[in-house]
């Protein structure tokens, strides 16, 4: 089968906010206990951090974390984590019924980022909580010595605000099993509240409102529309949520979801334009796409936990999908997709970093590996910085339940200017039959391909794990050449791959 592909240097989407490639991590499971917290582990630095796992971290060289939920953050009290950690108190965590010891908290995880050099994108309770302990937290993170709650970060060992500038106002409001779910209205004014006073503290924040858990959500899309009227003045994005499943092992159906991915970002980009007429504003609100990946693998597993049945243990094995060969198509063709949209989506964390439904994995006490979606995300963030460009793509396709004529190629190019070099992502959809691709480079002067990697296996199911953790990994290709301004490769049958040309 034929594709052809045009790229030109002008013909351009966006500059890619390198942002799209953070990530979220939540106190939940073993994200944070026995994921990046470990003191007892060989590789454990001075406050107990496992450095293997810092390793992996930074060498996926993200820009922001997330943290520290997720559901969790909607009956968390920010204080339980500061002060002498002997003294912390154990609580209840009411949205995984666990034990949350609090040994870690905003200290451990601010140290943490500069050891994997990354910022910090924090999320504040607007679930059991409100205006005045989100006010609180912020001047406890950034507020000035002289203060309350300057002098009582200094107290607890750091002097220096931490100046974190990007806040995330509550999580999932909408959801009628988030801790103090609300209905638009009453998410929408408290939002705008909460965002007054933290602006009063410092005009320069950056904020995310809630917007929808997902595109089937019943309210859906006019939560949207209802929480930015209230807000729209006072935030800088909105944020969505999307989780991929393949639960009837249907592959060519579940490679089609990054379609409905698509409409999605459509819809509320197009509610946030209603709300921009309707406000008559100038400023531009974007999209925050602050939880995304694969989970469905670990659903039964989890059943016993997540219903009570075993007590409130502490940092269980919770939501930890094994990743399968499959999953790469399906990360590969939702980084595309963010990459396509990068005119809206200005941020998108990765759901989660460790251990949960997540591209690091741990043992106890023993080693950490990469999941199989590990490696999509990898090249995406380190090569999937610059320009985004429109291109052209033809290509036969096939309709299935979220969309009609679906290609079997699904392509992102992104043109990095200073460093002269045009990197292409493409998964080849299709089960049986290889993809003659032809790619015309228009404008981009003389070429040849510096960078060819390819991930395929002859199982989807593969899998990396503890005994084998490079059972599915990537290799470098062969046969992508430019002649005469055409690049040319050859996609095999459910394959993912990055073309780089200098
Ligand atoms: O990432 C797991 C959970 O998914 C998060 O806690 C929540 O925000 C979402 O429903």
């Amino acid at each position: 089968m034929k594709a052809t592909v045009t790229a030109h240097r002008d013909f351009t989407i966006a500059a890619i906010d390198e942002r799209i490639y953070s990530a979220f991590l939540e106190h939940l499971g073993r994200a944070v206990y026995t994921g990046i917290h470990e003191p007892d582990h060989p590789t454990a630095d001075a406050n107990g951090m496992r450095g293997d796992v810092a390793e992996l971290v930074r060498e996926l060289d993200i820009p922001f974390v997330r943290y520290p939920g997720g559901n969790f953050v909607s009956a968390y009290n920010w204080e339980d984590g500061i002060g002498p950690v002997e003294q912390r108190p154990v609580r209840l965590d009411l949205a995984w019924h666990t034990s949350e010891s609090n040994r870690v908290g905003i200290h451990e995880f601010m140290a943490w980022c500069d050891t994997v050099n990354t910022r910090p994108m924090l999320a504040i309770n607007l679930g059991s909580r409100g205006l005045d302990q989100a006010r609180n937290f912020v001047e406890y993170v950034n507020g000035p010595l002289g203060s309350y709650w300057g002098d009582l970060r200094k107290k607890n060992g750091r002097a220096e605000p931490w100046n974190c500038r990007l806040w995330c106002l509550g999580n999932e409001m909408d959801g009628p099993w988030q801790i103090g779910h609300k209905t638009a209205e009453e998410y929408g004014r408290l939002a705008n509240e909460t965002a007054k006073a933290l602006r009063a503290f410092d005009k320069g924040l950056e904020l995310v409102v809630c917007g929808s858990s997902n595109s089937d959500m019943k309210t859906y899309p006019e939560w949207e529309r209802i929480v930015l009227e209230h807000t729209y003045e006072a935030v800088d994005h909105i944020s969505l949520h999307m989780y991929f499943a393949n639960r009837d092992g249907d592959t060519q159906t579940y490679l089609s979801l990054n379609h409905k991915l698509d409409r999605y970002i459509a819809t509320v980009a197009a509610a946030i334009r209603l709300v921009k007429a309707n406000k008559r504003s100038k400023r531009d609100v974007h999209i925050s796409f602050d939880e995304w990946n694969v989970w469905y693998h670990s659903n039964a597993e989890d059943r016993a936990v997540l219903e009570g049945n075993a007590g409130w243990p502490h940092a269980p094995r919770l939501l930890e999908d094994i990743y399968i060969f499959e999953d790469v198509l399906q990360v590969g063709c939702i980084l595309n997709t963010f990459i396509r949209r990068s005119d809206v989506v200005k941020i998108a964390c990765i759901a989660q970093l460790v251990n949960v439904i997540a591209p690091i994995m741990t043992e106890p006490g023993g080693p950490a590996w990469r999941q199989t979606i590990y490696y999509p995300y990898y090249f995406a963030s380190r090569h999937g910085r610059g320009t985004a460009l429109n291109l052209s793509v033809s290509c036969p396709g096939y309709d299935s339940i979220h969309d009609d004529n679906v290609p079997w190629l699904d392509i992102a190019g992104v043109h990095d200017e200073a460093a002269r070099t045009l990197t292409f992502f493409a998964i080849n959809r299709h089960a049986a039959e290889s993809l003659q691709t032809e790619i015309a480079l228009q404008g981009f002067g003389a070429a040849r391909v510096t960078e060819h990697k390819v991930m395929t296996h002859e199982n989807l199911r593969a899998r990396n794990t503890l005994a084998d953790p490079d059972a599915v990994v990537p290799r470098d290709g062969a046969g992508a050449r430019v002649a005469d301004g055409l690049l040319t490769v050859t996609l095999p049958p459910h394959s993912w791959q990055m073309i780089r040309v200098t």
